[in-house]
């Protein structure tokens, strides 16, 4: 149900100096998406009225990648600092609605912390998202006075003895569209950096009495903020672990969880075994008793029950029945349709066909636009010659044929089932019934002088 008082704002308008980069901080890839993705799906897991979105530069760029119309983009044109960016928002601010602020470049903070803070702000004026950490780093410091929060000191401004405060202060916060506008107005930039701190308002809040609340998160890794690569390798890091974690919680093998990558969602039913060094992306769903050879990269794929992918196997938009065997070092491509039971070997490509039950394909082939009916045998080295260099053509193969090893067919062909293709025969017509078919050759041995 949608939360008629709440709106929320994120804040994404930023340099993202800190990350020696020219494209932007937040439209960097954490897991399978960019950093900004992973907190407008949290803010939409909330429900609320409105999700305005504060950006500053590559508009195009920002919306090219970030396409949810849920969104309402309001431009900051100078970065002046968190307290400029709320700024542009005044005329928009509601007196008796709630504004909840989200950092763009925070992209672990969960549902529950932002509900617990929710449930926070209903006896306060400003509900403040705070941690207890061990070494506080960068983070914007919690000063009290007899328990009261009394302001946040960013870590540019602290003194020596305010760095030594392990409360810090995680960015998000809850308050009022009245309370926002009232302070934001009154912020300066007499700091360190000259830039407009919504943090002051804390300050502002407190000397008008204001009663301000601050709650922790569940957890401290959360609030955890991207400003540096280093910083984004360490929640890339934590974002697969827990990831990974719910997999192995529900029952996935994983045998080398810290080299495993999953860059997307996986569904899967039981008895899954993955090996050292797999990457998943995109939706990968897996029936029941699969087994992932290690090196392995799978991208938006369906496997049925009882298939085994070997090693360094690539697919890609592929769909796999019950009991196939793929790999190892096999690509299969968009579009490829492996029925029950197939059979498929190294350094084999598919493209766009559809392979019949029972069917084995198991070494050094390309097969391209075609469709191959049950129990057919494609001897090494077979090529579908599928380009003509300036089309694709279909290759159409009917049910119990045996093609020897290197043949190669050139489409548009069709062959009838039970035929029978010779090695090393190139097939340029039709075969309309069952036949044995081969190029007339003939093989000439002269006797030669030996070297020895
Ligand atoms: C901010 C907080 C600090 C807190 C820390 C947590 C302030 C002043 N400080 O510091 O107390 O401990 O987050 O990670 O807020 N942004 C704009 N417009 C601007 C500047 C920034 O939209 O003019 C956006 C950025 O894109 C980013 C967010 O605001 O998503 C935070 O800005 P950033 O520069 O990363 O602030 P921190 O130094 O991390
Ligand atoms: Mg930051």
């Amino acid at each position: 149900m949608i939360n008629k008082n709440l709106n929320i704002i994120i804040l994404a308008a930023g340099k993202g100096k800190r990350m020696n980069s020219n494209y932007p901080k937040v439209l960097h890839t954490l897991g399978d998406k960019p950093i900004l993705q992973h907190v407008i799906d949290l803010a939409k897991s909330i429900h609320s009225k409105q999700i305005y979105l504060i950006y500053n530069h590559k508009y195009k760029l920002f919306k090219s990648i970030i396409t949810d119309p849920y969104i309402i983009w309001i431009k900051q044109k100078k970065t002046l600092g968190t307290g400029n960016a709320i700024y542009q928002m005044i005329n928009i601010l509601k007196n008796d609605e709630d504004y909840l602020i989200l950092y763009g470049d925070m992209p672990l903070i969960s549902n529950k912390s932002i509900k617990k803070l929710i449930f926070s702000k209903k006896k306060s004026s400003i509900s403040l998202l705070t941690a207890i950490i061990k070494n506080p780093e960068e983070y914007g410091r919690v000063i009290r006075e007899k328990g009261k929060i009394t302001k946040i000191i960013e870590f540019s401004d602290a003194t020596k003895k305010q760095l030594k405060i392990h409360e810090i202060n995680s960015g998000i916060f809850i308050a009022s569209g009245k309370t926002l506008k009232n302070l934001t107005k009154n912020i300066k930039n007499q700091n360190t950096n000259k830039e407009y701190y919504i943090t002051d308002i804390i300050y502002l809040a407190y000397q008008k009495k204001h009663k301000i609340t601050a709650i922790h998160p569940i957890d401290n890794n959360e609030i955890k903020g991207i400003n540096n690569k280093v910083q984004l390798s360490i929640i890339e890091k934590l974002y697969q672990q827990k990831k990974i974690n719910n997999l192995l919680l529900s029952g996935v093998t994983i045998y080398n969880p810290s080299n495993f990558n999953l860059k997307g969602t996986l569904k899967h039913g039981k008895n899954i075994e993955i090996d050292y060094g797999v990457i998943l992306e995109g939706h990968v769903i897996l029936g029941n008793s699969v087994k992932i050879g290690p090196g392995c990269v799978i991208k938006d794929s369906i496997i049925g029950n009882n298939c085994s992918i070997k090693a360094y196997t690539i697919m890609e938009k592929v769909t796999i029945s019950n009991n196939c065997i793929i790999g190892p070092f096999s690509h299969l491509r968009h579009g490829t349709i492996l029925k029950n039971n197939t059979q498929i070997g190294n350094f084999v490509e598919i493209k766009e066909t559809i392979v019949g039950h029972a069917s084995k394909i198991k070494h050094l082939s390309y097969l391209g636009n075609s469709k191959i009916g049950k129990k057919v045998n494609i001897g090494a080295g077979t090529i579908f010659c599928n380009y003509d260099g300036k089309k694709k053509s279909n290759t159409i193969i009917g049910n119990n044929v045996f093609i020897g090893s290197n043949c190669q067919l050139v489409a548009p062909i069709t062959i009838a089932n039970d035929t029978v293709i010779a090695a090393g025969t190139t097939v340029i017509k039709n075969v309309k019934e069952p036949s044995l078919v081969y190029n007339k050759k003939k093989e000439i041995q002269k006797k030669i002088k030996t070297l020895k």
